[in-house]
C-alpha cells in the first residue's frame, strides 16, 4: 500500500451554476445554491484515497455543524481523519463558487480554521511519513505550516510534491525556501508564469522549457497545467508534453486537486514521470465531467479503464 499524507485545507464549497462568471459590480442570477465538500487539502486526500493510496489528511476544521459534516464526509471515503482538528472558537473554512455554462469557474475562500493550522498542530505525529511516502501539499493553509511539513518529511525520507495553488502575492520568502525543500511542483500556466516571470510561450515544447525554469526555482521535477491543452513536465535536463485527453467538461472545480493528487499517487508507487503525468492529466479530466471537487474524483479502476 502507497501512503499519501496531505497536509491542507478544508472547506465547504458554496456553489451556484450560472451563465457566466459576473462582472465586477455586476449582478446576475443563477441556480439553486448547492454545497459540497471541498478545499484544495481535503479534494487531494479524495482523489489519493479514491485512487488507491493509504491516505491521512492533515487539517483543521472549526468547532460548528460545517466541520461536522465535513468531517464525516471524508472518514466516509476511507480517509485517517485522525489529525483533522477541530479548532474552537473559529469558522469552517468556505468557499463561495460560480461555475459558469462551459464548467469554468471562480472561486473566493474564507480561510477559516485552514489559517489556523499552525505548525504545532503537524508536529504531533512523527510516524505519519517514512521513505517511499509522499506529502502533498497546497497554498491554502498558512506557508509556514507547509514548509515545516514539508522539512519533516524530507528528513523522514519521504517526498514532498506542491501545488502552487492559490498563489500567494511574490516575492514570498516563506515559499522561496518551501520550492527549494520539495522535490515536485505542480503549477497551473498562470502560476508558472508568475513563479518565473517569463511571458506565455507559444507552443507546449516552450512550456516545458517553462517548467525547467522552475525546476530552477529548486525542484527537481516541476509539471505545468495546461487546462485543454494537457501538462507539460521537466526533470533533469528531460522534458515531457502530454496532450489532454478528451471530456465532456461540466465542472472543472477540483480538477487540478485531482490532478496532483494522482501524481502524488503516482509518485509514492514509483511510476515513472511520463506514466505519472498520463495519469495525472487523465485523471484530472476524468474530474472534470463531473459536477463538484470531491464527488467528482475518479477511482483507480475508473482510471484504468479510461486509460485502456
Ligand atoms: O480547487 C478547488 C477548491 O478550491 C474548492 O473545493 C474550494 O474549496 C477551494 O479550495
Ligand atoms: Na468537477
Amino acid at each position: 500500500m502507497t501512503s499519501v499524507v496531505v497536509v491542507g485545507s478544508v472547506n465547504l464549497d458554496f456553489v451556484v451554476a450560472a451563465p457566466r462568471i459576473p462582472a465586477p459590480g455586476e449582478t446576475i442570477l443563477g441556480s439553486e445554491l448547492v454545497t459540497r465538500p471541498g478545499g484544495k487539502g481535503g479534494n487531494q486526500a479524495v482523489a489519493a484515497a479514491r485512487l488507491g493510496a493509504e491516505t491521512v489528511l492533515v487539517a483543521a476544521v472549526g468547532d460548528d455543524r460545517m466541520g461536522e459534516d465535513l468531517r464525516r464526509t471524508l472518514a466516509g471515503e476511507g480517509l485517517d481523519v485522525s489529525e483533522l482538528t477541530v479548532i474552537a472558537g473559529v469558522s469552517t473554512g468556505a468557499a463561495l463558487i460560480v461555475v459558469d455554462e462551459r464548467g469554468e469557474n471562480s472561486i473566493v475562500v474564507a480561510p477559516g480554521a485552514n489559517g489556523k493550522l499552525d505548525t504545532d498542530r503537524i508536529t504531533r505525529r512523527t510516524d505519519l511519513l517514512g521513505p517511499g511516502d509522499v506529502l502533498s501539499l497546497q497554498i491554502e493553509v498558512p506557508l509556514a505550516t507547509s514548509l515545516e511539513a514539508a522539512t519533516r518529511a524530507k528528513r523522514a525520507g519521504a517526498s514532498v510534491l506542491l501545488n502552487t495553488a492559490p498563489l500567494p502575492p511574490l516575492p514570498n520568502a516563506t515559499l522561496e525556501r518551501l520550492l527549494a525543500t520539495i522535490d515536485v511542483v505542480v503549477a497551473n500556466e498562470g502560476e508558472a508564469l508568475a513563479l518565473t516571470g517569463a511571458t506565455p510561450p507559444a507552443d507546449p515544447a516552450g512550456w516545458a522549457d517553462l517548467a525547467a525554469g522552475v525546476c530552477g526555482l529548486g525542484p527537481r521535477l516541476a509539471v505545468v497545467t495546461l487546462g485543454e491543452h494537457g501538462a507539460v513536465a521537466a526533470e533533469g535536463g528531460r522534458s515531457y508534453v502530454q496532450p489532454a485527453f478528451a471530456a465532456d467538461v461540466v465542472d472543472t472545480t477540483g480538477a487540478g486537486d485531482c490532478f496532483a493528487a494522482a501524481f502524488s499517487v503516482a509518485l509514492a508507487r514509483g511510476l515513472p514521470t511520463g506514466e505519472a503525468l498520463r495519469r495525472a492529466c487523465a485523471a484530472g479530466a476524468i474530474a472534470t465531467t463531473r459536477l463538484g471537487a470531491q464527488e467528482a474524483m475518479p477511482t483507480a479502476d475508473e482510471l484504468d479503464r479510461f486509460l485502456e
